[in-house]
C-alpha cells in the first residue's frame, strides 16, 4: 500500500503555531523549531495551510503570489530549511494549492482588468445581460457569484469571496502557469497538496443558470449547496476530473506525491475525485463526522457508510476538525473523556487520520465578537439570537478566527506561543490546562492518549492496512447498542477496538482469549478476559495474532 494511504496527518496554520521572531504571529521558522514535538508525537505528515504572499484577507487562501513566503513567515530559505529539516526527521511537507482562484491583488487579476493580452482571458469575464448578471450562479457563501469590474466594464465570478476571483481553467495558458507552480515546489521538496474547492475549478462554457432545487433545504456536510439550489453548472464538472488527471500525471514525475482534495459536494460525488483509485487523487475529505454527535449507532452508520463507498483501492480519510470549522472537543463540551474515545475512534478506524492542531491537547472553540475572518461581516448580518443559536444548538461559528488562536505549548501568559506582549489573536482560556507542557507530565493526558493511540496504529499492521468490518448486535460477541465494535484484519492480525459511548459500564461477553496486547483511553484497564465491562466512554483495542 502506499505511502499517502498509509500515513496520519497534522494540519497546522503557520500564523499560529509557533513565533520565532517575537511579532506575535507564527512563522517559518518557528514550525522548524518544533518539528521535534510533531516527531515525537508520532506525526508522519504536515500540512501548512496557505503561506504565500497573500493580502491576508482570507486567512492567505488569497493569494498574489504562489511562489514566495509572504514576508512576515520568512523567506524561501527558511521554507527550504523546514523541508531538510523535515527530511532529517522522516517527516513530510504537504502544502495548500488553490487552483480555482487567486487574489484580486496578483498581478495576473490586476492585468486581466486591464485586458492586457496575455491575461484577459485568465480569469472568468462576461459582459452580462443588458446590464444585468449574466446569470444566477450564486458563490459558496450564499451571494451572486459575479462582480462588476468597473475597469473592464464587465462582470468577474468568484466562487468564494468577491477579492478572490475564479481562474478560467479552460485557458492553456492558466493551467500551463499553474503547472510551473505545482514543480516550483515539488523541485523544493514538498511530497503533496491539499487542493482547495477542487470540485468548483471548471465551470460551464455556456453559462447556463443553476436550476432549483426544491427538496434541498438545510446545507450539509452530505449536501453543502446553498438552499433550494443546485450547483449542476458550477461544481463537478467533467472537466474538472480531465484536469486532476492532468495533475496527476505531473506530480507522478515526482515519485509518489499525496494529492488530498477538498471537495465540497456529497461522499458519492467526492469518490469521482478518486478514479481508478491510482490516477487521480489519493484522498479526498469526507466531512460527515466533524459535525454528527458521538452515538454509537449514528457513528457506526457513518463510517460503515464510508467504507462501503471505498473499499480498496481507495482509502477513506477520517476528520473531525480543520481550519474551518467548529473545534472538535467544543462540540463534547470540553469533555476530556469524550475527547479521548474520539480519538480513539479515528485512530483505531480504517482511513488516513487528519488532525487539526490542537486537538491532541483539547484546544477549545474561542469566543470572539472580533476578528480578521471575511465571514464574520456576513455574521454581523445576521440577528445575533440567530448567531448564538446556531453556536449553541449546532456547534458552529461564523467568524472562523476561533478556531484558528494560537498553539498552546505551556501555561505562561501567552501559552509560550510568543514572546511578544500580544499574539495575533488571543490565546484561549482553557491554555492553563490545555497545552504540551502540563500535559507531556500529566500520564494519563489526552496529549499522552494520541501519542500511544499514533504509536499503537503503527505497531499494528491491522490498524494501518486491515479491513473494516463493523461487528452488529448479532455477531458472536454479545454488547448492547451503546457499544460500537469495529473489526479490522490482515492475514496475520486482528483488532477489535470495542467503544462505549454510553456514561454507564457496558458489558461485552464471548470475547475471544489470548490477545497479544490491548490499549485503553482508561488508564485502569488491566487485563482482558473473555468476558468484560467497559467503563463510562472507554475505548479499547485488543489485538489477535491469528
Ligand atoms: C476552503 C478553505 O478551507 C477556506 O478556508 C477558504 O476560505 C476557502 N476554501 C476559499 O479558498
Amino acid at each position: 500500500m502506499r505511502w499517502q494511504h498509509r500515513t496520519n496527518v497534522y494540519q497546522l496554520c503557520p500564523r499560529s503555531f509557533y513565533d520565532s521572531n517575537v511579532d506575535g504571529i507564527g512563522d517559518i521558522p518557528g514550525i522548524t523549531e518544533k518539528l521535534d514535538y510533531l516527531a515525537d508525537l508520532g506525526i508522519e505528515t504536515i500540512w501548512l495551510t496557505p503561506f504565500f504572499s497573500s493580502p491576508f484577507r482570507d486567512f492567505g487562501y488569497d493569494i498574489s503570489d504562489y511562489r514566495s513566503v509572504a514576508p512576515e513567515y520568512g523567506t524561501i530559505k527558511d521554507f527550504d530549511i523546514l523541508i531538510s529539516k523535515a527530511d532529517k526527521l522522516g517527516l513530510r511537507i504537504v502544502i495548500d494549492l488553490v487552483l480555482n482562484h487567486t487574489s484580486d491583488q496578483h498581478p495576473w487579476f490586476k492585468k486581466s482588468v486591464e485586458n492586457d493580452p496575455i491575461f484577459k482571458d485568465f480569469y472568468i469575464w462576461h459582459p452580462g445581460k443588458r446590464g444585468k448578471r449574466p446569470n444566477n450562479w450564486l458563490s459558496m457563501v450564499g451571494q451572486s457569484g459575479w462582480h462588476w469590474s468597473r475597469e473592464r466594464q464587465e462582470f468577474y465570478f468568484a466562487q468564494f469571496l468577491p477579492f478572490q476571483p475564479d481562474l478560467n481553467w479552460r485557458n492553456p495558458a492558466v493551467k500551463n502557469r499553474m503547472w510551473e507552480i505545482v514543480r516550483f515546489w515539488l523541485q523544493r521538496g514538498v511530497k503533496g497538496f491539499r487542493l482547495d474547492i477542487i470540485n468548483a475549478i471548471s465551470k460551464d462554457q455556456h453559462f447556463r443558470d443553476n436550476p432549483r432545487d426544491i427538496s434541498h433545504i438545510f446545507p450539509s456536510d452530505k449536501n453543502p449547496n446553498l438552499p433550494f439550489t443546485s450547483s449542476l453548472y458550477t461544481r463537478d464538472l467533467p472537466e474538472s476530473l480531465e484536469i486532476i488527471k492532468e495533475l496527476r500525471q505531473l506530480v507522478s514525475e515526482y515519485g509518489e506525491i499525496m494529492l488530498v482534495g477538498e471537495v465540497s459536494s456529497s461522499p458519492e460525488k467526492g469518490k469521482l475525485y478518486l478514479g481508478n483509485g491510482r490516477d487521480m487523487l489519493d484522498l479526498v475529505f469526507q466531512f460527515e463526522p466533524v459535525s454528527a454527535p458521538m452515538r454509537a449507532g449514528r457513528m457506526a452508520n457513518i463510517f460503515g457508510n464510508i467504507n462501503n463507498l471505498l473499499p480498496e483501492p481507495f482509502m477513506p480519510t477520517t476528520v473531525f476538525g480543520n481550519h474551518d470549522r467548529f473545534r472538535r472537543i467544543s462540540r463534547y463540551h470540553g469533555d476530556l473523556d469524550m475527547a479521548k474515545l474520539n480519538a480513539f475512534l479515528q485512530f483505531t478506524s480504517r482511513g488516513v487520520p487528519f488532525i487539526y492542531y490542537g486537538e491532541e491537547i483539547g484546544m477549545e472553540q474561542a469566543h470572539l465578537r472580533k476578528g480578521s475572518d471575511p465571514l464574520l461581516k456576513k455574521a454581523k448580518l445576521l440577528p445575533r439570537i440567530l448567531v448564538d443559536y446556531i453556536r449553541r444548538r449546532h456547534h458552529e461559528s461564523l467568524n472562523r478566527d476561533e478556531c484558528r488562536t494560537p498553539f498552546q505549548w505551556d501555561s505562561s501568559s501567552n501559552a509560550g506561543f510568543t514572546d511578544a506582549k500580544t499574539s495575533w489573536l488571543p490565546i484561549t482560556k482553557s491554555s492553563i490546562k490545555r497545552n504540551v507542557h502540563t500535559q507531556t507530565l500529566e500520564q494519563d493526558s489526552l496529549l499522552n492518549l494520541y501519542r500511544k493511540l499514533l504509536k499503537h496504529r503503527k505497531q499494528n499492521p491491522s490498524l494501518r492496512d486491515g479491513s473494516f468490518k463493523i461487528l452488529r448486535r448479532n455477531s458472536l460477541i454479545e454488547t448492547n447498542f451503546h457499544v460500537m465494535i469495529i473489526e479490522r484484519k490482515t492475514p496475520e492480525q486482528t483488532a477489535l477496538n470495542l467503544m462505549n459511548f454510553s456514561r454507564e459500564p457496558q458489558k461485552v461477553l464471548n470475547l475471544p482469549e489470548n490477545p497479544v496486547s490491548f490499549l485503553s483511553t482508561k488508564p485502569s484497564r488491566c487485563s482482558i478476559s473473555e468476558q468484560i465491562i467497559l467503563e463510562p466512554l472507554e475505548g479499547l483495542s485488543i489485538i489477535y495474532e491469528i
